[in-house]
């Protein structure tokens, strides 16, 4: 079969295994990388990788061949964990936090998630969305091409559902996958605090909406002192699950209060952040097969000592993931590539794990690996190409925008760090 487009003579390509689950412990360590490799698309879809000569049967008449010597490629970047719908943002409280204000005193002030909540609220439907079309758009950029997006900034129905309703255009306008995440539990509000539990009910009546309207695939919850504890979080995640909800939890990001327990009692799909998890529980989320969602760029933000245990969770046999948590607050910050340089520098993971973390295992917990987060033919043709030497010099150089080009379904969508034209893009 000829293909539509050949990407010839990279570098490298990294080229994740998918052994039906995702790569957990030691087998995160392991990928094919291809020296001087190829990538054959056609409709759509990858048709072939292989090192050195593109063998003959895939160049026909109208296969358009592009050399790419000096760069390399590997499966589109996923994003598995983002807070991408909000109104305003919140830089008035970043002396606060400079002056040792704590994320959690922040917050119990009337700031933090309440303040999002309110500009939230008193944004539109296009003021929403034209605000996280732009933030997608940076994460494209920046080599991105399926991103989970959580609501919880609105907490009533009506703006969280609004928040919902962005992901769903953006989902249809953007050429990027976007997975919908309801996450309602996301803060107590003053009038509420006592009543924490009338809040859940409230939640879990929404659901059947949630669900009949699709408007999302996951429920998550914030499990922390101070918002939901790890009885209410359970109560909310198992009515999900009932529903027919995948499920997700932030769970012992500040403190340790339970919600790792939850995540494997429950049957989550993952547990993000864990900054703060107990050894005890690692190895009842490794045993449950709940992937964890690492997310350093919001210890680098929330200026922590206690980066997540990465190394005790992969000897324990967990698989994992690395993620911005983009979000106003605990980690205003789009750029997947730098949470994976802080993912070897502080995580202490490899090369090799941090890119099965973005790639295959981030499939997984966004429930996409069927279609994406690795180079086998027949899914989706989206790339992440980067002008630089090697594989290691990616993450070793941080801070700066590698990407040179990012294809999604076999089309051209960001060139020379500006998106295409989509009437244009082929
Ligand atoms: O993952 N922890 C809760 N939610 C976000 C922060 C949201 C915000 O501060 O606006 C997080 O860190
Ligand atoms: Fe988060």
């Amino acid at each position: 079969m000829y293909a539509d487009r050949i990407l010839t003579h990279f570098n490298q390509v990294f080229a994740p295994h998918d052994p039906g689950h995702p790569l957990r412990g030691q087998e995160m360590n392991q990928a094919d990388i291809l020296d001087d490799a190829y990538i054959a698309f056609k409709d759509g879809k990858i048709l072939a990788t292989g090192c050195g000569q593109v063998p003959a049967d895939l160049v026909g008449p109208e296969t358009e061949v592009l050399d790419r010597s000096g760069h390399i490629a590997l499966p589109g970047l996923i994003d598995c964990h983002t807070h991408l719908v909000y109104g305003g943002s919140r830089e008035h409280e970043f002396s606060k936090k400079l002056n040792g204000m704590s994320y959690l005193e922040i917050l119990e002030e009337g700031g933090g998630i309440l303040s999002t909540l309110k500009a939230t609220r008193e944004s539109s439907f296009d003021q929403l969305y034209d605000k996280t079309r732009d933030l997608v758009e940076t994460m494209m950029i920046h080599g991105v091409t399926t991103i989970e997006a959580k609501s919880g900034y609105g907490l009533n129905w009506e703006t969280e559902k609004r928040q919902m309703e962005v992901v769903r255009k953006l989902n249809e306008t953007l050429p990027a996958d976007l997975v919908s995440t309801f996450m309602a539990a996301h803060v107590i509000p003053p009038e509420y605090k006592g009543r924490e539990d009338e809040l859940i009910d409230n939640i879990i009546a929404m659901l059947p909406d949630v669900k009949a309207e699709k408007l999302a695939e996951f429920v998550d919850v914030f499990c922390e002192k101070g918002v939901y504890t790890a009885a209410q979080s359970k109560r909310l995640l198992l009515a999900a699950k009932d529903l027919g909800f995948a499920t997700r939890i932030h769970a012992d990001e500040i403190e340790s209060i339970g919600g790792s327990a939850v995540a494997a009692e429950v049957g989550a799909t993952s547990a993000e952040h864990l900054m703060m998890v107990t050894d005890e529980d690692i190895h009842k989320m490794a045993e449950a097969g709940v992937i964890g969602n690492l997310l350093p760029g919001t210890t680098f933000s929330l200026i922590q000592d206690t980066y997540a245990p990465a190394r005790k969770m992969l000897d324990a046999g967990m698989a994992i993931t690395v993620t911005t948590d983009c979000n106003p607050g605990s980690c205003p910050m789009a750029n997947l590539q730098f949470a994976m340089q802080l993912g070897c520098l502080y995580l202490r993971m490899t090369p090799v794990e941090v890119y099965n973390a973005v790639t295959i295992n981030a499939a997984y917990s966004v429930r996409r690996a069927e279609t994406v987060g690795s180079l086998h033919t027949g899914k989706k043709a989206d790339l992440t190409v980067m002008k630089v030497p090697n594989l290691d010099f990616a993450l070793y150089h941080f801070g700066t925008n590698h990407v040179s080009e990012v294809y999604k379904e076999g089309k051209l969508v960001v060139k020379d760090r500006q998106m295409v034209d989509p009437a244009a893009a082929r």
